[in-house]
This record gives structure tokens, sequence and C-alpha cells, in this order.
């Protein structure tokens, strides 16, 4: 597990490295947390400040190179969550069409369909158990970021036109990307 915070003053951010497409840890399943203690709470917290820094809206274990079952959100004007342990338990049949981004896959963009709402079951950092029943952005990102958890991305979600479409714009600009470092 990385040190998440300043050894010397414990509330110092340290940024957490944003593991990218092509990396192994975002393609594995993660392992479930069993121990609560100040450890899960600095990865957490970490993890929060590395989401608001990268101006994201979720951020998933793999994503921080961390193999474990542990998301968070953060929609702006509310409350970060936590996840660990999660469970989706129940899915709307109605679907909806949102465009998805991911903190993995840098500047670009898809459409994806997924159910509207979603109940899911987790622990907090606590490893206190909640339930949340969740619709509109909340029961999207939720989904996106417990799919990082079992090694899936969203591109998995659309047709192989649709992903191959994706994945060429992003190459496109990851040179473009590394051609402006070069040049420093
Ligand atoms: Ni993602």
């Amino acid at each position: 597990m990385p040190v998440a915070n300043c050894n010397v003053c414990r509330y110092h951010q340290v940024m957490l490295d944003i593991y990218t497409l092509g990396d192994d840890v975002l393609r594995e399943e993660c392992k479930d947390i069993t121990e609560f203690g100040d450890a899960i709470r600095m990865l957490a917290d970490a993890m929060i400040d590395t989401l608001d820094e990268a101006d994201g809206v979720g951020l998933a274990g793999p994503q921080v190179g961390v193999s474990q079952n542990i998301f968070v959100v953060h929609i702006r004007g509310e409350k970060p969550l936590v996840f660990i342990n999660p469970v989706i338990t129940e899915t709307s049949i109605e679907t909806g069409v949102y465009e998805e981004g991911c903190l993995s896959i840098p500047g670009v963009y898809h459409d994806v369909t997924r159910p509207m709402a979603v109940t899911i079951q987790a622990q907090d950092v606590n490893g206190k158990h909640f339930t949340i029943k969740a619709d509109g952005l909340l029961a999207r990102v939720i989904q996106h970021e417990n799919d990082h958890l079992h090694g899936k991305l969203y591109i998995d979600h659309l047709d192989e036109r649709e992903r191959d479409k994706v994945l060429r714009s992003y190459e496109k600009k990851n040179k473009a990307r590394r051609r402006q470092k070069a040049r420093v």
C-alpha cells in the first residue's frame, strides 16, 4: 500500500500516481479489504485528494495501483463518499446513455449505456456497513468505479467499432502529449 500522507505532519497531501490504460493493475480482480484502521483511512483521504486534484468524480483502487476493493466518489458540492468491499445488489431495468470518461484513459469520452439506478452495499473507512440507493450521476459513477474493481473499463461496454474509435483518438492525444513533453 502506498504511503498516502506525509510521514512528518500527516496532513500534508501526497498525490498518488494515476495508472493508465496498458497498466496491468487496471485489469486485475481486486481483493477485499479486511483490516480497517489508519492505513485505509489515509489511503481513502489520499484517493479523494488525488481525485479532486485531477478534477474527476470517481477514483478506484486499481487506478492508484492498489488492487483492493475500494473506490471514492466526489460529486462537486456534495460530501465525498468512500465505498469499501462494495456489492451492487440491484440495478434498474431502465437504462440510460451518458457520456463517460476515465482518469485512466485521459482526454477521451464516449456515450455508455447503463442502468439508471442501482442499490449498493459497502463498508465505510471504519468497516461500518451501509446501503445506498442511487440514481442520476451518482448511480453512473458507482457503476463505472465498481467495474474498475473487477478489471473492467468503460470502453469494454462499447462495441468494437466504437472502442477502436476511442482508442485511436486516445493514442493520437497521447502521442501529442509525449511530443510536447520531449520538447521541454
Ligand atoms: Ni475510470
